[in-house]
């Protein structure tokens, strides 16, 4: 038995430092399990060493009961470092993972195993240690009812796989998390405010949970709610379909197209008695930890919809009562709109000849057209009803070759600037897709003030054909693969032309 030891202690050293290697290098995670390794193997060296001295003493029988704790001490460690490198560091390599629970159970049953072996071995009757074993188990169950609860809860969680590391679940209470663990006693939740929930297993078997996003087994989007109110004058059909285009339009971040978005009108007039119409957008969220800020960019792009629509958002029944609307708030509030038009007009050259007389008659027709990151504000080939001012954000001007999915970038804009005149001077089909590349704030000018101003001021359209020529040649370039000779040629040709159609469309001379 002694000679065993020489090479036995030894190699199981040498297996321990491998497994720490191993596990360093390949699942550091794992270092936990070390220790427990390094234990058992410390009180294996320990029971050896007892053994050999108390049978050199002398003292047979009690080297004898230590040869069997070494013994036991011995597989133990070997059960430890195979389970550590089998699961923690080659399966997970060939992306197969075993819960820890049933890892455990498993490692639980080669202790049995060897366990029995070893007592056998040592002289001890198998029946005899079932027996005794089977007894400390009993007064164990009783003694220890509720964490028993809590196993057999987490063991039937892992057997009937309802439930998965990495699923998104919602406990009765409300509470969302994501599993990243299922222990034996309970499970633990990640929040997105990033804090750890704590269920006890017994706990999340007894209650009815929701595992969001997943259907069939199969991940889905999940259905997210956004509501807004709008006063109840203005006709449902029309608030949902200004909504609905706006947010079908252009793509959301993390907003599924499919199945789309839809807007509902839930309500109108609540009980008699609130002032508006209750809506709602409906949309499939993609990504489960991000809820919160896609919901904002959802309610952005509403609240942009209906601010071009010039659809308010219903106030609070009770300012209606407590602040009424009176003729000074409205004439105060008309004046400040005014003000931001005349601003928004004042810094475009292209006005620059025009009186503040003639400006402040221009902000009659003026209005706010707010714009979210990727909505699309003209496309190529619509009729012009408008043309734009940039205030502020960047817009991308994008043409589609001969009927091409795909637009090509022409030019990006940056507010203070202005688009859109093309369509609305020459009354030719857009040109472009004119896209929000970040937040944009624009006004719209309609076409009855443009012919005011070019009627009067026929050198507008002179000064102006300039520069119309210019951006249309640069587009023509991208679109027709111009060089730089016969963009210059171009140029003349495309601004005789502009203005020709420009004084053909208003009807100058
Ligand atoms: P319109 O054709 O009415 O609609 C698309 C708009 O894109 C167009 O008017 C111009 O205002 C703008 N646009 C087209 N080409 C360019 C360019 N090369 N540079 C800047 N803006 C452009």
């Amino acid at each position: 038995m002694e000679k065993y030891w020489y090479w036995m202690v030894p190699a199981l050293f040498g297996a321990v430092v491998l497994t720490a290697l191993v596990v360093n290098r390949f699942a550091p995670a794992a270092r936990r399990r070390l220790r427990r390794i390094v234990v058992l193997y410390v009180l294996y060296v320990v029971c050896v060493a007892g053994a050999v001295t108390l049978s050199e003493g002398g003292e047979a029988a009690w080297a004898g009961r230590l040869q069997i704790a070494a013994h036991l001490f011995e597989q133990f460690t070997i059960v430890n470092v195979l389970a550590t490198v089998l699961f923690d560091a080659l399966l997970p390599r060939s992306k197969l993972t075993f819960s820890a629970i049933l890892t455990d159970l498993i490692v639980g049953g080669a202790y049995i195993v060897v366990g029995l072996s070893a007592l056998r071995q040592g002289g001890m009757r198998a029946s005899d240690v079932v027996t005794t074993s089977a007894v400390v188990s009993g007064v164990l169950a009783l003694s220890l009812q509720a964490t028993l609860g809590n196993i057999l809860g987490g063991v039937a969680i892992q057997l009937d796989g309802s439930v998965h590391v990495g699923d998104w679940i919602q406990l009765e209470n409300g509470k969302q998390g994501r599993v990243r663990d299922i222990r034996w006693r309970h499970t633990v939740l990640e929040t997105r405010d990033w804090a750890t929930l704590i269920v006890p297993n017994a706990q999340l078997l007894a209650s009815n949970i929701l595992i969001l996003g997943k259907r069939g087994g199969e991940a889905v989007p999940q259905r997210m709610w956004v509501y807004f109110q709008v006063d109840f004058r203005y006709p449902p059909s029309r608030v949902v379909k200004v909504v609905a285009d706006a947010i079908v339009g252009a793509p959301i971040e993390r907003v599924a197209k499919d199945p789309p978005p839809s807007v509902i009108c839930m309500d109108l007039a609540r009980d008699g008695k609130d002032s508006f119409g209750l809506y709602a957008v409906r949309y499939w969220l993609t990504d489960l930890a991000v809820d919160d800020p896609t919901s904002s960019l959802v309610r952005a792009r509403i609240h942009a919809a209906l601010r071009r629509a010039n659809i308010p958002l219903a106030r609070p029944t009770q300012s209606l009562f407590i602040n009424p609307d009176n003729s000074d708030d409205q004439e105060l509030r008309a004046t400040r709109h005014r003000e931001q038009e005349l601003r928004a007009l004042n810094s475009m050259s292209l006005f620059d000849s025009l009186t503040p007389e003639e400006k402040e008659t221009l902000t009659h027709h003026t209005r706010f057209a707010p714009f979210t990151a990727g909505e699309v504000i003209t496309r190529q080939g619509a009729v012009a009803h408008w043309l734009y001012i940039l205030e502020s954000g960047d817009v991308e001007v994008r043409t589609r070759i001969d009927g091409a999915t795909e637009t090509k970038l022409v030019a990006t804009l940056s507010g203070p600037n202005f688009f859109g005149e093309m369509g609305l001077m020459t009354g030719e089909p857009r040109f472009a897709d004119v896209v929000a590349k970040t937040d944009a704030d624009c006004y719209r000018l309609d076409k009855p003030a443009f012919q005011t101003v070019i009627l009067k001021r026929p050198e507008i359209a002179k000064e102006i054909s300039g520069r119309l020529a210019e951006r249309r040649v640069e587009l023509i370039a991208i679109r027709d693969g111009l060089d730089a000779e016969a963009q210059k040629a171009r140029q003349q040709k495309e601004q005789a032309h502009i203005l020709q159609s420009i004084q053909d469309f208003f009807g100058l001379k």
